[in-house]
């Protein structure tokens, strides 16, 4: 029995049934139409799960559909090219879960005949599928009984029975996976999960929770004691980085000059204008270190020009303030290796590339 000791707060059978009836209730009226529930295909919520690991219900919901339009089985993703799996995935950040998707696309298509395994274990072994992304479709896909713990989940869960630990922490999460398990139906595994991340996401909200609206106030720990908002925080605080940067558009006649990122570099895989760090204080200072830095990543020589426009975005713990600029191509030799191709296109053909978010920015601007 799972008991958390600084509450004493045990989950006896009856608290277990009364839980799971009230939420599947509430869930049976308040489920959203999602575009990934309306099927069980483990491709399906592999792919969804995968995309709403970082990224928000109201931004995966289009990029999904795209994504299931263009490849709408596992054999299709595995066959895809890696430029049209980022290109689908563009937008959405942290590049590193489509690579993922697609290694372990590849080995289910051709050593799994298309069919995706049915147990925890033997899912955590493929590409980028963790202990939660394995749990997702064991639960959801094949009606299983998996534990799931997500940023919703946590949260709820953490409330339900007023978690002292720190969620963040190894021993908070490891008695959030046991409740997490405990709490498991015998049967309707797919929809009460779903209804778990549901309750998370639409009522026990990080700020200001609907404590009123929720189907379960009367079983919450936290709410019977009144200290819904004196819990330790579900997700670690950043300590943000400010970093200056300058990306350059380098125009030779009508085409433009973009580079691959390679393994190393911040978007490894996705193409972007030459970018890097300025360290220079002003834009006059800046302009010689900047032809400089240009000609040392790509060999071009070139005079930089007006500045387009100031970007500022965030990456991970990174805040950035990137500089774009127009340069003129004067001379040098293009560096360009497999690892890092750089090419002259013409602006519409960038198109075709899965550019940078803010590669793709610059490229709007260039009409
Ligand atoms: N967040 C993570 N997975 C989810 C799902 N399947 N439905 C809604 N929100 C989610």
């Amino acid at each position: 029995m799972a008991t958390d000791a600084s509450t004493d707060f045990e989950l006896t059978s009856a608290w277990k049934q009364s839980f799971r009836r009230k939420l599947l209730a509430w869930y049976k009226q308040y489920e959203r139409d999602l575009p990934w529930r309306k099927s069980r295909d483990p491709y399906r919520v592999w792919v969804s799960e995968v995309m709403l690991q970082q990224t928000q219900v109201a931004t995966v919901r289009a990029y999904f559909e795209r994504f299931m339009a263009a490849l709408p089985t596992v054999h299709d993703l595995a066959s895809a090219d890696e430029q049209q799996v980022l290109r689908l995935w563009e937008g959405l950040g942290y590049y590193r879960r489509a690579r993922g998707l697609h290694a372990a696309a590849k080995v289910v298509s051709s050593e799994l005949e298309g069919k995706f395994p049915e147990t925890v274990e033997e899912l955590m072994k493929l590409p980028g599928i963790g202990r939660y992304t394995a749990g997702a479709i064991v639960s959801i896909a094949y009606d299983k009984p998996a534990p799931i713990l997500e940023a919703n989940t946590i949260r709820l869960l953490s409330r339900l029975v007023a978690l002292r630990d720190d969620p963040t922490r190894t021993a908070g999460q490891k008695k959030l996976w046991r409740i997490a398990e405990e709490l498991l139906p015998a049967k309707d595994v797919s929809r009460f999960n779903q209804a778990l991340m549901e309750l998370g996401s639409l009522v026990c909200t990080p700020r200001e929770p609907k404590c009123d609206a929720c189907p379960v106030e009367s079983l919450c720990q936290a709410r019977q004691l009144g200290v819904v908002g004196e819990l330790l925080p579900t997700t670690k605080k950043t300590n943000y980085t400010e970093l200056h940067e300058a990306a350059v558009v380098v125009r030779r006649g009508g085409d433009v000059l973009v580079r691959q990122c390679g393994p190393d570099e911040r978007w490894s895989g996705l193409w972007d204008f030459p970018r890097f760090g300025v360290e220079s204080e002003g834009p006059l200072y800046a302009v010689r270190e900047i032809e400089t830095k240009l000609a040392e990543l790509t060999g071009i020589t070139a005079s930089l020009g007006p500045l387009l426009k100031t970007i500022k975005h965030g990456v991970t713990r990174f805040r950035i303030t990137l500089d774009c600029y127009e340069a003129t191509h004067k001379g040098g030799r293009l560096k360009s290796s497999k690892a890092s191709p750089a090419v002259w296109v013409k602006p519409s053909e960038l198109a075709e590339y899965p550019l940078s978010t803010t590669g793709r920015k610059i490229a709007k601007l260039l009409g």
